[in-house]
């Protein structure tokens, strides 16, 4: 039986090549994309979640715009320099082609709830951006938790940070609905972080191979990757020249073979006040809290492996 998979995204680069890897594996039934702020505003998430999925021919997957705020105010800004970073890993200007399909009229939080409330079969979740809707959702109904076998978050950073010297973005950007999703409960939370997602990078000879599978779809993600290869050669240089990490496609790749992280449990908690480390995640690495364990956490990535199953799903197509 294949495992049915919400992606909520804020697509974004790497969000379009987690669609893709989601959209186009047979093991992955993708019932639906939910859309959220963060790289963009929802509006434009949402647009370029339809237009991604129009490019691999899948219009019969949904798309539920979700919210457009953050669930708790932020009390603080990007810094200048992060804020024109961004636009360089995630252009306005999305590579697909325009598209005429629009989301469906239900918005997301409200579709989420129906549906967990309703399926007979577990759930599996994978938010890829802030976690705005599926805090709002679980605030809604906590009942909920029980249909979701596993949520796999793209978010948090151990060692590294990118929006501030400890932050990664999407729990930066809604640091108080991440900590409602860590403290919920959930049966199995698998947090994937920078520090994973750094060691699976894309580099100019992974996109070649895309390219060469000669299909539209195949050469937009190489176009996508490689954009981003040029952002973080501008403003985050990776060891290996040329090269750069596609986060959000790292969750689905765990979904088609988990043994693409190394995942150990530990107990994680935001930083949600502080000046200096507001959106943290503090992993508690060596059991200083003595804290019960709420989620598997992703420290190290096998980078080989990623391309690879990236390769044969977008090379299989449907
Ligand atoms: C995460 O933030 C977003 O900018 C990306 O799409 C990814 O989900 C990386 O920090
Ligand atoms: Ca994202």
């Amino acid at each position: 039986m294949t495992r049915k998979v919400i992606l909520d995204v804020d697509t974004g680069t790497d969000d379009a090549i987690a669609i893709m890897l989601a959209a186009q594996s047979r093991s992955l039934d993708l019932i639906a994309c939910t859309t959220v702020w963060g790289n963009h505003d929802v509006d434009t998430t949402t647009e370029n979640t339809l237009r991604t999925l129009d490019l691999i021919g899948r219009q019969d997957i949904p798309v539920f715009r979700g919210l457009g705020r953050p669930y708790a105010p932020i009390p603080f800004l990007f810094e200048d320099h992060v804020d024109s970073e961004r636009e360089v890993i995630h252009p306005h200007d999305f590579p697909a082609p325009s598209t005429l399909r629009q989301a469906s009229q239900q918005p997301a939080v409200e579709w989420l709830v129906e549906t967990l409330r309703a399926t007979t079969e577990q759930i599996t979740l994978v938010p890829v951006a802030p976690l705005t809707n599926i805090a709002a959702a679980i605030t809604l109904d906590p009942t909920i938790i029980e249909a979701i076998d596993e949520v796999v978050i793209m978010g948090g950073a151990h060692a590294l940070g990118n929006v501030t010297a400890s932050a990664e973005a999407n729990i930066w950007h809604d640091p108080v609905a991440a900590d409602v999703v860590l403290q919920a409960g959930l049966e199995r939370v698998v947090l994937v972080p920078l520090d994973a997602t750094h060691k699976a990078n894309m580099s100019l000879r992974h996109t070649a191979a895309l390219r060469a599978i000669g299909t539209p779809a195949a050469g937009v993600a190489a176009d996508i990757v490689e954009q981003r290869i040029r952002g973080y050669n501008e403003t985050q240089p990776q060891d290996e020249p040329d090269s750069a990490p596609v986060h959000d496609a790292l969750c689905i790749a765990y979904l088609l073979d988990p043994a693409v992280v190394d995942l150990a449990p530990y107990h994680v908690a935001v930083d949600t006040v502080s000046p200096l480390a507001f959106g943290k995640t503090f992993v508690d690495v060596a059991s200083r809290t003595r804290k019960k364990p709420n989620a598997f956490v992703a420290l190290g990535a096998d980078a080989d492996l990623f391309n690879k199953l990236l390769f044969e799903a977008l090379n299989e197509g449907r």
